[in-house]
């Protein structure tokens, strides 16, 4: 177990916010969590669980602890002929999962590649890229719970997930720490083509999609999120800073009468918007407030044009937040978990 104390979170947030917090704990072993917590539950102090920080918004610092997995075993087993259970250490980099799926032909996670984080946030945010979401892979997480310190293992139909939402983010639910994830794969590939933009970038590179392969799938889009998003060794953010909003029908039908081309999409609960366009028809594509900027290939990504501090990325974020609610009457809700900011603040995701 590795541990410091008034430790800089410059390099542990992918948005490159200066914060820092009193304490630092890296565990290697379930046991050292353990251990940790039940220090934690001893001092009565506040604490918190990151992964890579690529979600992560520290408006202030922090006064507590902050955790973060060295849990890196990977374990795989066969399942039958065509599947394999593989579970993976909570601290793993997501993208060298992924990489080390498909160098093995154990395949399913191929649109989920280059998403940055860590496995355990993988499975607590169900990461979602071109159709498709971590929770169609995932068997079972393997956890800690953060009262008692006892393991259990949750089946997938347990945790709950939804668009961007597991039981890992539900405030009312068991504190609980992700130490591991399996994940359900298969030997054979199929290729999941169902967002229309990825299919539209094969016929144009013209790939006959009886010939793709699941190595030539991650290179499209690995090519396509480089060109969209910003590189996050020269640009601070977080990814999408808002989520897509879901509206009913009866305010899609009216906002489909206004805006005939905006881009909407089935969800289990209503009609997907995308938050990208709102922002980009508001106008705030590629415009800036001091330090913080709207990434100008793709408005959802709110970014740091250097030394921006948390206050600048939510202020800016607040200003897309309200002209977005003016001009289309919807309040955006931050994918980004805020972390410290004041009570008063607008946005709705705080922890
Ligand atoms: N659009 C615009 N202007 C913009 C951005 C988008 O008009 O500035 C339009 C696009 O033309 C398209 C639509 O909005 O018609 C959707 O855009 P895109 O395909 O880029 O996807 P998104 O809905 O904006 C979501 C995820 C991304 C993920 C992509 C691809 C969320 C919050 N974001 O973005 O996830 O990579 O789909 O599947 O669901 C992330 O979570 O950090 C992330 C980048």
């Amino acid at each position: 177990m590795t541990e410091y104390t008034d430790y800089s979170l410059i390099h542990h947030n992918t948005f490159g916010l200066p914060a820092r917090c009193h304490r630092f704990i890296e565990y290697s072993g379930v046991d050292e969590l353990c251990e940790a917590l039940s220090q934690l539950r001893a001092e009565r102090t506040p604490w918190m669980h990151i992964g890579r920080g690529s979600n992560l918004v520290f408006v202030g610092d922090y006064e507590g602890t902050i955790l973060h997995s060295a849990l890196t075993g990977i374990d795989v087993e066969a399942v039958g002929s065509d599947e394999v259970l593989v579970t993976a250490g909570a601290g793993i980099v997501w993208d060298d999962l992924v990489a080390w799926t498909l160098q093995r032909g154990y395949y399913g996670l191929e649109n989920l590649s280059l998403i940055p984080g860590e496995v355990g946030a993988a499975a607590v945010q169900n990461i979602g890229a071109y159709g498709v979401e971590a929770a169609r892979f995932i068997d079972s997480v393997q956890t800690v719970d953060a009262a008692t310190g006892h393991p259990a293992t949750l089946p997938c139909s347990e945790c709950r997930y939804a668009y961007r939402h597991s039981v890992f983010k539900e405030a009312d639910a068991p504190r609980r720490i992700v130490t591991a994830v399996t994940f359900r794969l298969r030997r054979t590939f199929t290729p999941h083509l169902d967002y229309a933009a990825l299919r539209d970038r094969i016929a144009a590179d013209g790939i006959d999609c009886a010939a793709l392969t699941a190595d030539m799938l991650r290179s499209i889009i690995v090519r396509i999120r480089r060109e969209k998003l910003p590189d996050p060794d020269q640009q601070g953010s977080a990814g999408s800073f808002f989520m897509n909003p879901v509206v009913d029908a009866a305010t899609f039908a009216a906002l489909q009468a206004a805006h005939p081309d905006i881009p909407h999409y089935p969800a289990p609960d209503g009609i997907k918007l995308s938050a990208g366009w709102l922002i980009d028809r508001a106008g705030w594509r590629g415009r800036s407030m001091g330090p913080a900027g709207v990434w100008g290939k793709q408005a959802l990504v709110l970014v740091n044009l250097g030394g921006a501090t948390g206050t600048d990325v939510l202020r800016l974020a607040a200003a897309v937040q309200r002209d977005v609610l003016r001009q289309f009457g919807i309040t955006l809700r931050p994918e980004a978990i805020l972390v410290g900011e004041s009570p008063d603040w607008p946005l709705d995701g705080s922890i």
